[in-house]
């Protein structure tokens, strides 16, 4: 008797996909990214791959794909915080718009440390000689090499192409990163940062997205909103749907929605509503409103079930985590249902057609 058995799989730990896989890895990636990092007794932020860096100008972020809708994240983290901040794609950078080179600090987001955009814009900063910081997975990547400094997410290898963990390490790295320039820090944000890992131990044991992904698939189109630190896992949750179901999927900053898009919404492309630790939920829900009054499905993704859940046809529920953090956790969510949705549809969830894990050329 032979057992059919692919080399590949041993890899899989059981799961049917790498994907599936490290998006359950999310709680393990988060506790390294966090440890040694940060302490609970004193209540500080301490990096220390980040102990020289000596910093006080502005910010500017370069990345491409997933590791932009980090960077989005990040940027607005350090304004809130005082710093600064923001935001390029890479392959839009304009180095002459550095207002300030020597006081300029670049950091490249980028999981693989070699996307050809970034690392040509973190080149570009280099040579004008503005400081730089790779923020990356990978230990000796191009990144990490170029730049004057270097911050692991350590998120372990991911082998599925469409980012996942490495989403979530790059969020939680970006928290501690925004605490260490702006030197604000707190004990209450040091628990939130320590409790993390067993809330989305909670979202992935408890979470009804394959019912969601079972509804909807299908669907002329899938939308996805979100405001403030939510705007970010609205992007992200809506290039995660492109990449693995190859169905069309937007998402757009939730106020953003009535200025365009609305001329799309239909009783047949539901809209996802991203209000997780929303500090602004009756805005949110205003533009709930508005696309229920075209017949959408909505489905909320969202800690305050009790306040939100009425307007919604369902709710993908998170614990709360603050305004900061209960983002990271709504995200967990619109990855399953990307993975669910892709799965019915039998696409080739770890190496979608077109996609490449590490874009090397411009
Ligand atoms: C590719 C991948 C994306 C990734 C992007 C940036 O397009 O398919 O998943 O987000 O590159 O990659 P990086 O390694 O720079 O984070």
């Amino acid at each position: 008797e032979t057992i059919d058995w692919d080399p590949e799989d041993a890899g899989k730990s059981g799961y049917d996909h790498y994907m599936l896989k490290e998006i359950h890895e999310q709680p393990t990636a988060i506790r390294k990214c966090l440890r040694e990092r940060v302490s609970e007794l004193e209540g500080t932020i301490d990096v220390d791959a980040l102990a020289d860096l000596e910093h006080d100008g502005p910010v500017q972020f370069v990345a491409c794909g997933t590791s932009y809708h980090a960077a989005l994240y990040g940027a607005k983290l350090l304004r809130e915080r005082g710093v600064p901040a923001q935001c390029f794609l890479a392959s839009e950078y304009e180095v002459d718009a550095i207002p300030a080179i020597e006081e300029t600090l670049v950091v490249g987001v980028t999981q693989s440390g070699e996307t050809a955009d970034t690392m040509s814009a973190l080149r570009a900063a280099n040579q004008i000689g503005a400081m730089t910081l790779a923020l990356t997975n990978v230990v000796g990547s191009s990144a990490a090499r170029e730049c004057d400094h270097v911050m692991y997410i350590r998120a372990g290898p991911e082998i599925g192409v469409a980012a996942t963990k490495t989403f979530a390490s790059q969020q939680v790295a970006l928290a501690m990163l925004s605490s260490v320039l702006s030197g604000e820090g707190s004990m209450e944000f040091v628990e939130r940062l320590r409790d993390l890992p067993d809330q989305i131990q909670k979202v992935l044991d408890e979470s009804n997205a394959r019912d969601i992904a079972d509804a909807y698939e299908g669907s002329d189109a899938y939308f996805f909103i979100g405001r403030g630190y939510n705007a970010p896992v609205a992007l992200e949750g809506a290039l995660k749907m492109k990449e693995i179901s190859y169905e069309h999927a937007e998402g757009f900053a939730a106020g953003e929605l009535k200025h365009g898009p609305l001329a799309l919404v239909t009783d047949q492309t539901p809209v996802f509503a991203v209000i997780a630790g929303d500090t602004n939920v009756s805005k949110t829900l205003g533009n709930v409103k508005e696309v229920e009054a075209r017949g959408a499905p909505v489905v909320a993704v969202t800690d305050s079930p009790e306040q939100v859940g009425q307007y919604a046809d369902h709710v993908l529920e998170v614990p709360s985590a603050g305004p900061l953090l209960t983002p990271i956790l709504a995200n967990i969510q619109l990855q399953l249902v990307s993975y669910w949705v892709a799965n019915r549809m039998g696409r080739s969830i770890d190496k979608p057609r077109n996609l490449a894990k590490s874009v090397t050329v411009e």
